[in-house]
């Protein structure tokens, strides 16, 4: 058992007017085996550097896909480096692009909605679970590992009255979490 090379790759176009990745962020950013990365400051324009963004993949063992939940989906730069990081030859076809094999995948999600609008029947019909399996085909495509996502339910703006609102003390628990979760990581 080691210690995984970890990259985090955080896609959050407003950071600095985030609550719940900013908080979560800064527990995990300085750990030692860490790579830490805001997408959105590395490519203003979009225009991603693919070659070094799969060189980092190789480098690394556990990837983190960090963001806010936006449209039920990603935030638009991560669908972007989806596109043209995971090509064919480097990461598909099984068997070919193998270059992510073995590799696992966290994602770590912020949602604006409460745990229990995501349910059959809920506000929003589908579970989490449901909602992620584009992501999750894609980690299997992949050959990589998906494990567990870790998602905070009900991170909105403060101030907003009228919905449930998670408090700063409430997301610095899962903070906590993600830090120690990350910390104990092994992998063969
Ligand atoms: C464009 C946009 C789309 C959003 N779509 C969803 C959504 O589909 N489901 C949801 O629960 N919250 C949605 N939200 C709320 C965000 O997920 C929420 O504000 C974010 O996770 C809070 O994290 P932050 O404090 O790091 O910004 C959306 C917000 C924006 C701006």
């Amino acid at each position: 058992m080691q210690k995984p090379r970890i990259l985090i790759n955080l896609f959050h176009p407003h950071i600095h007017e985030s609550r719940g990745n900013r908080i979560l962020a800064g527990s995990v950013r300085d750990l030692q085996n860490v790579t830490f990365r805001n997408l959105y400051t590395e490519y203003p324009d979009f225009k991603i550097n693919a070659k070094n963004e799969q060189q980092l993949l190789v480098d690394h063992d556990l990837i983190v896909f960090q963001h806010p939940f936006y449209w039920y989906n990603c935030p638009s730069l991560m669908k972007e480096w989806l596109d043209r990081v995971l090509e064919q030859g480097f990461a598909y076809p099984p068997g070919v692009g193998d270059k992510l094999n073995g590799k696992h995948w966290l994602t770590v999600l912020t949602t604006g909605g409460p745990e229990d609008a995501y349910r059959s029947g809920g506000f929003n019909n589908y579970t989490i679970s449901e909602l992620l399996r584009p992501f999750q085909q894609t980690a299997n495509l992949c050959g990589m590992k998906w494990l567990p996502p870790l998602i905070v339910h009900s991170v909105l703006p403060e101030g907003i009255e009228g919905f449930k609102n998670i408090t700063n003390d409430e997301i610095r628990k899962y903070a906590e979490e993600y830090k120690s979760f990350l910390d104990q990581y092994t992998i063969e």
